[in-house]
C-alpha cells in the first residue's frame, strides 16, 4: 500500500484541473487525506517524488485535483480555502496551477498555452474568498495577482518546449467568471472589449487565497475553444470540445509541467520557491486594533 503519511515538508504543489486529474509519470510516496478548520480539500493529495535533474535527489511534489478526484466539484463547488490551507500546511509555498480555458482572441488557438499576467473577478461572490474574516481583518495587495519571478521561470520552461508541438503566449489578461454555464455573447464581446485574453471558472478565489497564504502561484492556461464570440464564424464552447482538446495536448501539457518542475528543483531556485519574497507580505495586511 502507498504510505498515507509523509515527514519531510513539501514545498511545491500542482493544481490540476480538467485534464490533469493526475500526474502520472512521477513516483507516488504517499496519499494524504489532509483535514483542515476549512474542511477536507477537493481531493487526497499525492505526495508525488520527481527526481532534481541537477542532483537527482528527489524533490516531493504535492498534488491536489481541483475538481475531486472523479471531476465531481462544479467550479463553484471547489474547496478553495481547504486546497490552499491543506498544502500550506505541508510545507508548500510555490504553487503551479493548471486550467483550460476559452480563448478571446483570435491569436490564441485551441491547445496554446497562456501565462496570465492578470485576472478580472466575474465571480459573483458567492464562492467562499478569504481566510480572513469573523474577527481577523485582513487586506492582501493583489495587484500582481500572480507571482512575477515565478512566471518567469514558467515562461521559459514552456518556450524550451517550442518547436515540439507548443505554443506559448507570454502574457494575458484572464477573465475569471462565475459559471457553470457559459458566457453569453453580449458577455464575451464584453470581455474582449476590455482586452481580455482568455476565460476560465477557476483562478479565483484559489490566486487571492495563495496570495494571503503568502504562497507564490501561477497559473499555466490551455485554450480549449473560442467561447462564443466568433458567432457565425464558429463552433459555441461545448463541454465535449473542452474535454476533446484537453485529451489531445494532455502530453504537452504534463511535458510543461515537468519542465517547470525539473526547473524548480533546481538549487538555484531554493529562494524562489520558498517564497522568501512574500514572507511578511499579511504583516501589513492585518488590523486587529
Ligand atoms: N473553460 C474552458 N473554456 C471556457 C470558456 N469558454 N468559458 C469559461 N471557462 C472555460
Amino acid at each position: 500500500g502507498v504510505p498515507s503519511t509523509y515527514d519531510a515538508p513539501v514545498r511545491i504543489a500542482v493544481i490540476g484541473g480538467t485534464g490533469i486529474q493526475a500526474l502520472d509519470n512521477f513516483t507516488l510516496a504517499a496519499t494524504l487525506d489532509v483535514d483542515t478548520p476549512w474542511g477536507a480539500p477537493s481531493s487526497p493529495i499525492s505526495i508525488l517524488h520527481h527526481p532534481s535533474p541537477t542532483t537527482g535527489k528527489p524533490t516531493p511534489i504535492a498534488f491536489l485535483s481541483r475538481h475531486g478526484v472523479h471531476h465531481e466539484l462544479a467550479p463553484h463547488e471547489v474547496k478553495n480555502q481547504a486546497n490552499i490551507a491543506a498544502l500550506r500546511h505541508l510545507g508548500v509555498r510555490t504553487i503551479i496551477a493548471f486550467s483550460a480555458v476559452g480563448s478571446l482572441q483570435e491569436e490564441i488557438r485551441p491547445r496554446d498555452f497562456v501565462v496570465p499576467d492578470q485576472i478580472i473577478d466575474r465571480t459573483k461572490g458567492i464562492r467562499p474568498f478569504t481566510f480572513f474574516e469573523g474577527g481577523m481583518v485582513g487586506h492582501v495587495g493583489f495587484g500582481d495577482p500572480f507571482d512575477n519571478s515565478l512566471a518567469k521561470i514558467v515562461r521559459k520552461c514552456g518556450h524550451s518546449l517550442e518547436g515540439d508541438g507548443v505554443s506559448l503566449h507570454d502574457k494575458g489578461l484572464l477573465i475569471c467568471m462565475e459559471g457553470p454555464q457559459f458566457s453569453t455573447r453580449a458577455e464575451s464581446h464584453l470581455y474582449r472589449s476590455w482586452g481580455g485574453s482568455v476565460i476560465n471558472m477557476s483562478a479565483l478565489p484559489e490566486a487571492k487565497l495563495a496570495r494571503e497564504a503568502e504562497i507564490g502561484y501561477q497559473m499555466i492556461c490551455m485554450a480549449t475553444d473560442y467561447d462564443c464570440w466568433r458567432g457565425e464564424g464558429g463552433e459555441d464552447v461545448n463541454v465535449a470540445m473542452v474535454m476533446a482538446h484537453m485529451k489531445a495536448n494532455s502530453e504537452n501539457a504534463r511535458r510543461f509541467v515537468g519542465a517547470v518542475l525539473d526547473e524548480l528543483s533546481k538549487e538555484e531556485h531554493e529562494q524562489q520557491v520558498l517564497a522568501k519574497h512574500l514572507e511578511g507580505q499579511m504583516k501589513f495586511s492585518t488590523s486587529t486594533y
